[in-house]
């Protein structure tokens, strides 16, 4: 299997290149917009033909490469059924197995950062979005976000994996890559709780600041970074009473 993390520095993004095989089929997974030159490039030189993009979820702090990356390379774009995004062409449920020359990545909604949140098992990894984080956990504080419904998500589906289960985040802003279900189950702060009702509280009193670019990225993920369609331009002589200067 081709497995590649790339990293956007601007939001600390992981982005997952996915393939079976050189020549063979592509998934990106949470690709930025910012860096769809730069997939396009690496699928060129490892002769991948991308087909599918997806998003873990509809992200607040980049602007999603999916809806380019579908326009240039005919791929499909794919997010959980729950999203509010438009234009997604393939939207999935928890269970949903989506198969790329033979590797399997199998859809687990896993809500609490967001109501559409999921993430995507590989065999021995796991791609857990904005879900769980290496030592920390996504936000739930905005979007929908419900820190019980992360509890059951995490508590529930990731830390039911086996302790050897790689975990790959979406963002880390310090540096690590790569963890295990074991080593988060141990040592991630947020999850030495006790109960559903301490995690809420941990989640609850973390006031974070709102993310610097919501307010752009918001209404473009909602058309997966695509510009809105302008309105057909009207020339004056269409107007009504147009000749009648
Ligand atoms: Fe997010």
């Amino acid at each position: 299997m081709i497995f590649r993390q790339l990293f956007h520095q601007g939001s600390c993004t992981y982005s997952y290149l996915v393939a079976s095989r050189r020549g063979g089929e592509a998934c990106l997974v949470d690709p930025v917009l910012e860096q769809v030159e730069r997939y396009l490039r690496l699928l060129e030189e490892l002769e991948l033909s991308l087909v599918m993009a997806i998003d873990t979820h509809l992200h607040a702090d980049h602007v999603t490469g999916a809806g380019r990356l579908s326009a240039q390379t005919d791929c499909v774009t794919v997010m959980g059924r729950e999203t509010e995004a438009e234009l997604v062409s393939l939207r999935v449920a928890d269970g949903e197995r989506l198969d790329l020359d033979g590797v399997t990545l199998e859809a687990l909604h896993t809500p609490g950062h967001t109501p559409d949140s999921y993430c995507f098992l590989l065999g021995d990894r796991v791609l857990t979005g904005d879900t769980l984080f290496i030592r920390g956990t996504g936000r739930t504080d905005f979007q929908g976000g419900d820190p019980a419904a992360q509890y059951d998500s995490i508590f529930g589906k990731l830390l039911r994996l086996p302790d050897r289960t790689l975990v790959f985040p979406g963002h880390d802003y310090k540096g690590d890559t790569v963890s295990t279900i074991g080593e988060e189950r141990a040592f991630n702060p947020r999850l030495q709780v006790g109960c559903v009702q301490d995690y809420v509280a941990v989640m609850n009193g973390l006031d974070l600041p709102k993310p610097r670019l919501m307010e752009v990225a918001l209404p473009a993920n909602r058309r997966l970074g695509l510009p809105p369609v302008a309105p057909e331009p009207v020339s004056v002589l269409d107007l009504p009473g147009a000749y009648f200067i």
